[in-house]
């Protein structure tokens, strides 16, 4: 080939390498909006959230148990906080926001978005799209995010969410029927459901529980072997699939010896030979390929005669795990909007409105129940009347959990305040419902926590006194992070805090010339330790006090800005 030909070819290789570059990098599938700037999201950008607790709300009921949070605020600055106290830590995320109705539902940069709003689908996405990706960080390796909505936003916000979570992780859209009797002021179809959208941070980590049996549902495993209780099922497939065209390896003869009652795929002197052939003289299959067939055909499968012909029935077993997989359709009274969620308010807090769009209490102890473990750490970060949370405490009362959790909710007419707040807090120490019948508390602490923010630039001109408030507040989210919200001691250098038999200390000047003090200090206790101590680079401290007693941590990021505008003054 000529040197001309060669330098040609080349030149056209690399315009094709770089053309399929920009088609790599093109957007060809999924949602394109208009990013709107929200102001919440612009205060971070020179400031840093914080949360301050407000004290005289805080509820103890055992002194033993873990703290649950309730966090007012604007959620972008709550899940931002969440971001360096609690990443990776929750086991199940529950948000149900606004459903952009445009019937002065939702706000955004404190205006409500009407109908006739031809951005309200992007003001929404932008909303949602920056809080699911902080909320995606919080999620634990085997963690599932639940979203409830409606069908003014469903479609949009699945596929924001197979964008985010990949759709690969989608485990389901189920079908909530909250509103039975439909609602009457539609004009075409009455609507009747809702949905909740459920992905695992990594499918294959995550588990989805089954419920458990009604004892009308047990009460069918009427027979009983050595190894279980069971109820019996044809060992034909029926239905989808049950073709031997469809699925070729599970056509084979199975042979029977009626003498001594043994199935086997060897054919002997007095088997019979059974195929999985219906009434009608159809082929079928089996239920299992051979392999399966050989491991369990003694113990999990026998004959009857049913109408003169021998016929394979497989046991279905009653074992401890058995319950029942979720449906994608949730239709039971349970459910329902009105009885389970208005009433029960109206049961805490006496007749009246006390909010417009509670959830089912029970669809959201039976949606935890399946996503959850006993020791969970559950988030709800548009919490509205605290439904998660009054979940959860049912919970554990009912199963002897210990899951905990936090919600986060602005305070929008008070109800931070008048509802969440006081929701739980009658929950927790008993209430009379509406018809004046007590209801027993359940065991349960809350702590409650307000964001603010804290303007790093600002920092060089305030007093010596407010930049020590600062720094101690600054102190109080790594408290929060180990759950030891009890403050011990604290001084120009150091905070300590102590909780559930634990401390830990945040040593925050940048010279260390007491921090051996405060070494032999947490030596002297017997109690275990953290300590953070403030460092200009990342894992200073690491191996120079690690003991038995006391684990050196990182200080998060956030917070290590704030010491460090601190420190250079
Ligand atoms: C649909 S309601 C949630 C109802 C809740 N599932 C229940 O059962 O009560 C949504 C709640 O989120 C709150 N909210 C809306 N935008 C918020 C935001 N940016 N930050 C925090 N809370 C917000 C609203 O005040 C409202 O109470």
């Amino acid at each position: 080939m000529s040197d001309i030909k060669q330098t040609e070819l080349n030149a056209r290789i690399s315009e094709l390498e770089s053309e399929i570059k920009k088609l790599k990098s093109a957007k060809t599938y999924g949602l394109i909006w208009e990013d709107k700037p929200e102001d919440v999201i612009l205060q971070c950008r020179d400031s840093v959230p914080v949360l301050r607790e407000v004290k005289n709300k805080k509820i103890v009921a055992d002194p033993s148990l873990p703290t649950n949070l309730l966090i007012e605020g604007d959620n972008y600055h709550s899940l931002s906080v969440l971001n360096y106290t609690h990443r990776g830590q929750f086991d199940v995320i529950y948000a149900d926001p606004p459903y952009n109705t445009g019937n002065k539902s939702w706000r955004y940069n404190n205006d409500y978005i009407e109908k006739e709003d031809e951005f309200r689908h992007s003001k929404w996405l932008s909303y949602i799209n920056k809080r699911v990706r902080l909320a995606k960080n919080l999620l634990s390796d085997s963690g599932i995010l639940i979203f409830a909505i409606d069908d003014y936003e469903a479609h949009t916000l699945r596929l924001l969410l197979d964008e985010i979570m990949g759709e690969d992780n989608r485990l389901g859209t189920v079908a909530v029927v909250h509103n039975p009797r439909g609602r009457n002021d539609d004009r075409f179809f009455a609507t009747q459901h809702e949905y909740m959208l459920v992905y695992a941070k990594d499918k294959d980590k995550a588990v989805l529980g089954n419920f458990d049996l009604t004892d009308e549902e047990r009460g069918q495993y009427k027979k009983s072997d050595d190894i279980s209780s069971y109820s019996e099922a044809s060992f034909m497939r029926t239905g989808n699939n049950s073709t031997p065209r469809e699925r070729p390896k599970l056509f084979y003869p199975i042979f029977y010896n009626p003498k001594t009652q043994k199935l086997s795929l060897k054919k002997a002197k007095d088997s019979i030979e059974l195929l999985p052939i219906n009434e009608a003289g159809e082929e079928k299959t089996w239920r299992w390929g051979t392999a399966t067939f050989e491991k369990l055909c003694d113990t999990d499968l026998f004959v009857k005669t049913v109408k003169g012909k021998y016929r394979i029935f497989k046991k279905r077993r009653l074992t401890d795990e058995a319950g029942k997989k979720p449906k994608s359709i949730w239709y039971n009274p349970r459910y329902d909007a009105s009885t389970y969620g208005i009433m029960v308010l109206q049961d805490i807090f006496g007749r009246g409105n006390h909010f417009n769009y509670p959830k089912s209490l029970l669809l959201m102890e039976d949606i935890l129940e399946v996503t959850s473990k006993p020791d969970s750490l559950v988030l709800d970060f548009f919490a509205g009347s605290g439904t998660t949370g009054h979940a959860v405490l049912n919970l554990n009362e009912r199963d002897g959990g210990a899951r905990r959790f936090i919600l986060c909710t602005n305070n929008e007419n008070n109800i931070c305040e008048e509802v969440t707040y006081e929701r739980i807090k009658r929950v927790v120490k008993g209430y009379k419902d509406r018809r004046g019948n007590a209801v027993d508390g359940v065991l349960g602490n809350l702590g409650y926590y307000k964001t603010d923010l804290v303007n790093i630039e600002k920092l060089q001109t305030i007093s010596d006194t407010a930049r020590l408030k600062i720094t101690y507040q600054a102190g109080e989210m790594i408290a929060i992070r180990e759950d030891t919200l009890a403050e011990k001691e604290k001084n120009e250098w150091w905070q300590i805090f102590e909780g559930h038999g634990r401390s830990t200390a945040i040593y925050f000047r940048e010279d260390k010339l007491r921090l051996g003090d405060l070494v032999k200090e947490l030596n002297a206790t017997s109690n275990p330790s953290t300590l953070y101590v403030f460092g200009w680079g990342k894992n200073d401290y690491k191996n120079e006090y690690t003991s038995p007693l006391i684990r050196v941590e990182d200080i998060p990021e956030p917070i290590i800005e704030v010491y460090k505008e601190i420190n250079r003054l």
